[in-house]
């Protein structure tokens, strides 16, 4: 029976995009980890380790109650939900809001739980180029009185492959002047933009024309889980109809009190924010300037920087390169990215240091300038 799977994955190792899990060494260029906080321990008091059940169930208590509207009113929505990851998160919020009369427009370029999460629902998919606000236009109009149902556009705000912006402002007038409500994907955000790391939705105003927007904690916040964040209708649709949500035991009191110390955490980390600011300005003058040989650097003002070097092969090779000089890096290979995009995604933190950066650069150059062809 094993053998079953045998070609599938000869098929990805002869295409040189075979995974292998890797232990993570050297200088850190690529972890999510932006603010350098999800390496220190928390100071919290030792909790029990279960919750006992599912949140319908057994699994709920005040303590939940407590840390959701805390969050909620952090970010500016009128309710949160809780939920073990932001992948779960995603995939339940789409497949239970949007039903077979449904459309929902995606940007080209959004992460793998969201598009999982359409595929789960009955609604139909149609994607524009990304941050292509004439492509969403020419969309919400074809579909604009012409379906029976709803129209939903899902972004992130802060991409993880590309790291560029997407145009929120743009798109929430567009979204409110052809009635469709926006999702916004806040992985990437949070803890790093807005008034102490509230997140691009808070920064630009846009709570009020925001259907739902999903804060994650794995990356800047520096543990794991997620909230949809909404109207408190959207949270009690969430509670009835969300399968990964209803399915699915609780969050133990450790974890809750964890969540907690975390936000606190994160608001108040405002000179690593600085310093991650600083760390992004040299890169952007001292890294990105130097002529590199069939590879080019994507227009990123982000943590996310990308260096797309075509072909799966010498991706991969120039990552090999740089982890033989202990500078972690990942190669991001097709399919999880377009065929001639493979890239490096090179991630900032507020710890790297310019010797850090340097480094990085002349190896860079190394490879690229000297490889033979
Ligand atoms: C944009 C985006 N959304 C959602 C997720 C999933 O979040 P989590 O890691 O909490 O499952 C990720 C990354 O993992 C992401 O980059």
């Amino acid at each position: 029976m094993i053998e079953a799977l045998k070609p599938s994955l000869e098929a990805r190792k002869k295409a040189g995009n075979f995974r292998a899990l890797q232990v993570f060494d050297g200088v850190d260029f690529c972890s999510n980890d932006y603010l350098g906080l999800g390496r220190n321990p928390l100071n919290t008091e030792k909790q029990a380790s279960g919750s006992t059940g599912s949140r319908l169930i057994s699994g709920h208590d005040e303590a939940l109650n407590t840390l959701e509207q805390n969050i909620a009113s952090f970010h500016g929505f009128e309710s949160a939900l809780l939920f073990s990851s932001g992948y779960s998160a995603n995939t339940g919020l789409l497949a239970c809001i949007a039903g077979k009369d449904d459309v929902i427009l995606s940007d080209d370029l959004i992460h793998a739980s969201l598009i999982d999460g359409i595929r789960l629902s009955y609604a139909k998919r149609e994607r524009f180029a990304h941050n292509d606000l004439k492509d969403l236009e020419v969309q919400l109009e074809k579909n604009c009185g012409a379906i029976k149902g709803q129209i939903y556009v899902a972004v992130e705000s802060i991409y993880s492959m590309d790291g560029d912006h997407a145009p929120l402002a743009k798109i929430s007038e567009l979204c409110q002047r052809y009635n469709a409500a926006l999702i916004v994907d806040e992985a990437h955000a949070i803890g790093v933009y807005g008034e102490q790391g509230r997140g691009l939705v808070s920064q630009l105003g846009l709570n009020d024309h925001v259907f739902a927007a999903i804060y994650t904690f794995g990356k800047a916040v520096g543990m794991h889980g997620a909230v949809i964040t909404g109207s408190s209708v959207l949270r009690d649709y969430l509670i009835n109809f969300c399968r990964p949500f209803i399915y699915t035991t609780a969050p133990s009191p450790q974890t809750i009190a964890d969540t907690h110390a975390v936000y606190k955490r994160f608001q108040s980390a405002e000179t690593k924010r600085r310093a991650l600011q600083t760390v992004l300005q040299y890169f952007e003058t001292q890294v990105k300037n130097i002529p590199l040989k069939n590879a080019h650097w994507l227009d990123s003002q982000s943590p996310i920087q990308g260096l797309i070097v075509p072909g799966n092969n010498r991706a991969k090779s120039l990552a090999l390169f740089l982890q033989d000089n202990e500078i972690a890096v990942k190669a991001i290979l097709s399919p999880t990215v377009a065929e001639g995009a493979e890239r490096l995604r090179i991630s900032l933190h507020s710890f790297n240091t310019t010797d850090d950066m340097d480094k990085l650069r002349t190896c860079l150059s190394a490879f690229l300038n000297d490889e033979k062809p």
